[in-house]
């Protein structure tokens, strides 16, 4: 059989019907073109010029890379113009992005982490980007901020592009999750994973360890309990893994299982956690769904979460349904 690029595959989905707005269908599309764009830049590397510091911070207080900056505009560039937008927003823009004037709006809300794990670029480690697409509110012309903050549950698609040893797009809008790997060659996006499954169990675990003084009781106990390995109360032994790039971490939970965690911390009290809800907890949350998997900030499911703020963080539990439901329920107790 012929090769299923993202552009065909998409307008099949299109033609089962209900299944995909032709709109909607554009806007990933549009999206995905970004990627690829963001993609090249990634693998050109020092080449390009595009590696170390940007000089600038974001919103969040944190130093931009350039290629924070570069993915950001890319992402602007490539969806301005195509009519599917009524506004965007960036976990690298303070505020609302609004479609320029000369060009038609449309019915979407597009929000992005443009490049995900930013501190694995210049040791070239694997970075990403990742997306979350909302209807917005009838009645709005001019989005602000209120448009956005919707619970992830609202989401029509999401998904997330990793620039690793390969470039995968992997993608949901609510039936299942479509995974299609970058023909350099040819230039287009090819489907190579139908329908990715969460495996429900496994001994792999991610979390940054070097906060372990700063955790709460529940996941503390949780990963003392992993690392007792057999002979402990959860009887089996646990591998660890941390990329340090969320991208990098769900694609390999997706791939052969595992759970990834962010919770919140000492560090900064009034902080949720370190990742934020709109562009990177939601997102993860409706793919790993999506997969069979299981995504908590340790009492309810993270996209059932209000929020109450563009740039809100919340604490992350997602992977392997079993696990999730395991340190949910130590913070319940
Ligand atoms: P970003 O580069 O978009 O700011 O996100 C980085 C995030 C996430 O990808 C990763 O899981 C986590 O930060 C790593 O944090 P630590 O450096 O605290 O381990
Ligand atoms: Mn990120
Ligand atoms: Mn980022």
């Amino acid at each position: 059989m012929s090769r299923i690029t993202l552009s065909r595959f998409l307008i099949e989905q299109q033609r089962k019907a209900g299944t995909l707005p032709p709109e909607l269908r554009l806007l990933i599309e549009t999206v995905g073109r970004a990627c690829k764009a963001i993609s090249y830049s990634v693998n050109k590397g020092a080449l390009a010029g595009i590696l170390g510091e940007a000089g600038t911070g974001n919103i969040q207080g944190e130093a931009q890379k350039k290629l924070d900056v570069i993915a950001n505009d890319f992402l602007l560039d490539a969806n301005e113009w195509g009519g599917s937008l009524a506004a965007m927003a960036s976990e690298e823009m303070e505020l609302p992005y609004h479609i320029p004037g000369e060009y038609p709006k449309g019915e979407y809300l597009l929000m992005f982490d443009p490049l995900d794990g930013s501190s694995n670029i210049d040791v070239n480690i694997s970075v990403g980007t990742i997306f979350s697409i909302l209807r917005c509110p009838e009645g709005i012309d001019h989005p602000t901020q209120e448009a956005f903050l919707q619970p992830g549950t609202k989401q029509v698609a999401a998904g997330y592009t990793v620039y690793g040893p390969q470039t995968m797009l992997v993608l949901t809008f609510g039936s299942g999750v479509h995974g299609f790997t970058l023909d350099r060659e040819h230039g287009s996006f090819v489907l190579t994973h139908s329908d990715m499954q969460v495996p429900e169990t496994t001994q792999e675990f991610a979390i940054n360890m070097s906060n372990m003084r700063h955790w709460e009781a529940p996941v503390k106990r949780y990963v003392d309990e992993m690392l007792a390995g057999k002979t402990g109360p959860l009887g089996k032994d646990y591998n660890m893994r941390w990329v340090a790039s969320m991208v990098a971490e769900v694609h390999r939970i997706i791939t052969r299982g595992g759970i990834f965690m962010y919770p919140k911390d000492a560090r900064d009290p009034d902080k949720a956690g370190k990742l934020r809800i709109m562009y990177e907890g939601n997102p993860m949350a409706f793919i790993i769904e999506q997969a069979g998997g299981a995504a908590t900030n340790g009492y309810q499911r993270i996209m059932e979460i209000q929020p109450k703020g563009l740039h809100e963080r919340v604490a992350v539990f997602l992977g392997s349904k079993e696990e999730v439901e395991r340190i949910t329920a130590y913070h319940q107790q």
